[in-house]
């Protein structure tokens, strides 16, 4: 009996949905995807039907996603025969998924709920694209990793129940099923604690705070009203107006049970002993002394000599756990000032008690007491790296973050413990996408660990090496006041994130990631999501001509408006349209920032085209030697200028700009010599480093770097005559950076140090 046939099959050709539906663009990249010939057509009423019973939150999320094509009637009920089928198959491993699309019906089977969700966000993103028709297609897929994290910290700004079931439904779309919810910290206590009820009615609510300012000020300056605080969070109590809001236990619920049917695990943390000031500031006792507030970086932390601490973090503990059925709590343990415990009669009695060495240990026996705690009422405990030190206990699980603590997550492993890799650099995306961008997140490399070890969360259970768990996200939010701006920092790197965290490596290309990226900009535009466009190519900040200049800028994005000014003066809507590239006559800066279609304005960029005339070249010298000098200097400061004043430490012959061997803690180096240029023309110089560095040739200052920073690159090109230029290049950092310079021929080749540098 031939099979019932549920939708109407498209005829490819006569329909011109053919080249729509070839290229479909997956995010993440699939293991396999087998396209068939035809196409189908969603019909107005859909019937999506599931076996076993335990998938009906699953079925109503596809409901929701289908419910996005315009009128369609969605409905879900159990059992097995219906237009779209859900199931389970156990020979599938967990997270993995297999769908199939034909006229005679949709089928995902996935290994867990995890999986057919997993099977929904493949299904969801092919309607988008396809605009509610579908290619015939079978998809057979699994997660390279268990753990695919996506982090929000709701403290330093408040996030409605709302947004963040949005943030959910974004995560499910790219297949990331780790929710960390950051919920406390000394910024504001986000979860109702009904035996602490103070911890809400006014932890929750602080007066507007310097970061708050820097947002507003923000907000003017780079003419964005993402940056300003939103009315819904803000209350008049008398004369003050207050800052806040938090999760009732039954919005964290509804969160939870939200996220469950998106195949995402909800993960709270609990900040302590440190960031516990929204705590500490409501209820006595349990900090060290009556003083409490911010130290130079970090707040008092809570007082762990103290019984009553100890019962008020179980206490809290408990309701936790009881609002979060998962495995995992997280327990923070990151940057605590311990001064306070130095001097606390009740710490130092706790240090003599429990024969402990010093402050460190008094941490680490605190984050045991409590991980005791969690594991008898059944869970497992993260914390960040900091629980490593004084002491990692045998079942803890370590988020990773310290990118300047390289060795932790092998520490972790050799222990046996699990790791999850969110190193700040690139993984934090508080920071801009020029700091920590996409391409660094996309390859990123899990600092070799993997090929050394083989090791993953997806092989097999842990043996007495621990393993690598996955890989997160972080979104730290002191200067991100809204949705629309969260989304901005989060797009489009969770999309590389997705494709590092799922995708096998054989499968990856980063070249053909950004093609399909391109796509799910559109996407990301008709769900009404903000996203960073791909800033502009084409330039340098500073550009040198002789007779004439050109600038050309593209965009990544062919959605992107260019706009620009040449009067100084940020562009706005109204500005004048790049249409292609401007020949520019005399020294030149342009101001140029990005629009998307809505009208929305991204980011401004500045392009200096700067007329000058050939550097004439020095009298040749016949006695040079390859290479360059090094001078090592004895330097404090955060500024390049004036290093050659302090102490010397030591010289070397270096064949490139490199930081020798050797040269380490503070460091103020002067690399100096001679280039020697091979014909007349315009050079460019990429100087990166991390903190600051200057370039100058004959003396002008070419490369301007000069600033307290993680790895960053300055561009500017130079036009010089053919022979001899004196060079010098100046670098200072303070606890172990890097320093490199490239030099492009006139063609825009890289030039090899050996041919360039002499003293
Ligand atoms: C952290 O960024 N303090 C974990
Ligand atoms: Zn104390």
């Amino acid at each position: 009996m031939p099979q019932k046939r549920f939708f109407i099959a498209l005829i490819l050709g006569c329909l011109g949905v053919a080249t729509a539906l070839a290229q479909m663009a997956l995010i993440p990249q699939p293991q396999s995807y087998s396209r068939d010939n035809g196409a189908i057509d969603l019909p107005r009423s859909v019937e999506v039907v599931y076996s076993p019973a335990s998938l009906e939150g699953t079925a109503a999320y596809l409901v929701q996603c289908l419910k996005r094509y315009g009128d369609i009637i969605a409905t879900a009920q159990a059992g097995k025969a219906g237009a779209v089928r859900l199931q389970l198959n156990r020979r599938l491993s967990a997270g993995a998924y297999r769908l199939s699309i034909a006229d005679t019906g949709i089928d995902i089977e996935g290994g867990d709920a995890e999986g057919v969700a997993n099977g929904i966000a493949t299904l969801s993103q092919l309607l988008l694209q396809g605009k509610g028709q579908l290619p015939c297609a079978v998809v057979t897929d699994a997660p390279r990793f268990a753990w695919r994290g996506f982090h929000l910290d709701v403290s330093r700004h408040f996030f409605t129940v709302p947004e963040v079931k949005r943030i959910i439904d974004l995560m499910a779309f790219y297949k990331l099923n780790r929710f960390h919810w950051h919920l406390t910290d000394d910024q504001g206590w986000r979860i109702e604690i009904k035996k602490y009820p103070l911890l809400t009615e006014k932890g929750a609510w602080r007066i507007f705070n310097d970061q708050d300012s820097v947002c507003r000020k923000q907000a003017v300056v780079t003419d964005n009203p993402d940056m300003l605080l939103p009315h819904d969070r803000i209350r008049v109590v008398g004369n003050d107006s207050l800052y806040g809001g938090y999760y009732t236990q039954d919005d964290i619920r509804e969160i939870v049970a939200y996220a469950r049917q998106r195949g995402i695990e909800t993960i709270p943390e609990i900040d302590m002993p440190g960031h516990f000031l929204s705590a500490i500031e409501n209820y006595d006792g349990i900090s060290c002394f009556k003083k409490i507030g911010w130290g130079e970086y970090f707040t008092t932390p809570l007082c762990p000599g103290k019984e009553k601490t100890l019962e008020f973090c179980r206490d809290i503990w408990n309701e936790v756990i009881s609002l979060f059925p998962y495995e995992y709590v997280h327990i923070g343990g990151d940057e605590v000032l311990k001064d306070n415990w130095k001097t606390c009669p009740d710490c130092q009695q706790r240090i003599r008690d429990c024969k402990l060495k010093d402050e460190l240990e008094l941490q680490a026996w605190f984050i045991h007491q409590m991980e005791a705690y969690l594991n008898q009422k059944g869970r497992k405990m993260l914390g960040w790296d900091e629980i490593l030190e004084g002491g990692l206990s045998k079942t803890a699980t370590v988020t990773w973050w310290r990118t300047w603590v390289p060795e932790a997550p092998q520490q972790v492993i050799n222990q046996g413990n699990d790791v999850i890799f969110c190193p700040g650099s690139p993984m934090y995306f508080s920071q801009t996408e020029q700091k920590n961008n996409l391409q660094d997140v996309y390859e990123y490399d899990f600092g070799g660990l993997i090929k050394k070890t083989g090791n993953s969360g997806n092989s097999g259970k842990a043996g007495k090496a621990g393993r690598i768990l996955g890989v997160q996200g972080n979104l730290w939010t002191e200067y991100i006041p809204t949705f629309a701006h969260a989304c901005y920092q989060y797009f489009p790197r969770i999309l590389a994130l997705s494709e590092l965290a799922w995708t096998e490596p054989a499968k990856k290309d980063f070249d053909k990631f950004s093609t399909r990226m391109t796509r799910h900009f559109e996407l990301l535009q008709s769900l009404n999501v903000p996203y960073h466009t791909p800033s502009l190519e084409g330039f340098y900040g500073v550009n040198a001509f002789t007779g004439q200049g050109k600038l050309t800028a593209t965009c990544k994005d062919p959605s992107a408006i260019i706009r620009y000014t040449t009067d100084g003066s940020m562009p706005t809507a109204s500005s004048r349209l790049y249409s292609g590239p401007i020949t520019v006559d005399q020294t030149t800066t342009f101001n140029l920032r990005l629009f998307q279609p809505n009208g929305k304005g991204g980011e401004n960029v500045q392009a200096q085209f700067v007329k000058q005339g050939l550097l004439e070249a020095l009298p040749e010298e016949g006695t040079l030697k390859p290479g360059l000098t090094a001078t090592w200097y004895d330097f404090h400061e955060f500024k390049c200028t004036n290093m050659h004043l302090s102490p010397v430490k030591a010289t070397y012959d270096v064949s490139d700009v490199c930081i020798p061997e050797g040269v380490n803690g503070h460091i103020g180096l002067i690399i100096s010599g001679y280039i020697r240029i091979p014909a007349d023309g315009i050079y460019t110089f990429a100087l990166k480093s991390d903190d600051g560095s200057l370039l100058t040739i004959d003396g002008n200052l070419v490369v301007d770097n000069d600033h307290p920073q993680s790895p960053h690159e300055e561009i500017s090109q130079q036009a010089l005559k053919a022979g001899r230029h004196a060079f010098e290049v100046r670098y200072y950092d303070h606890n172990g950076g890097m320093l490199r310079l490239n030099v492009l021929d006139p063609n825009g080749f890289r030039m090899n140090p050996t041919d360039l540098y002499f003293h």
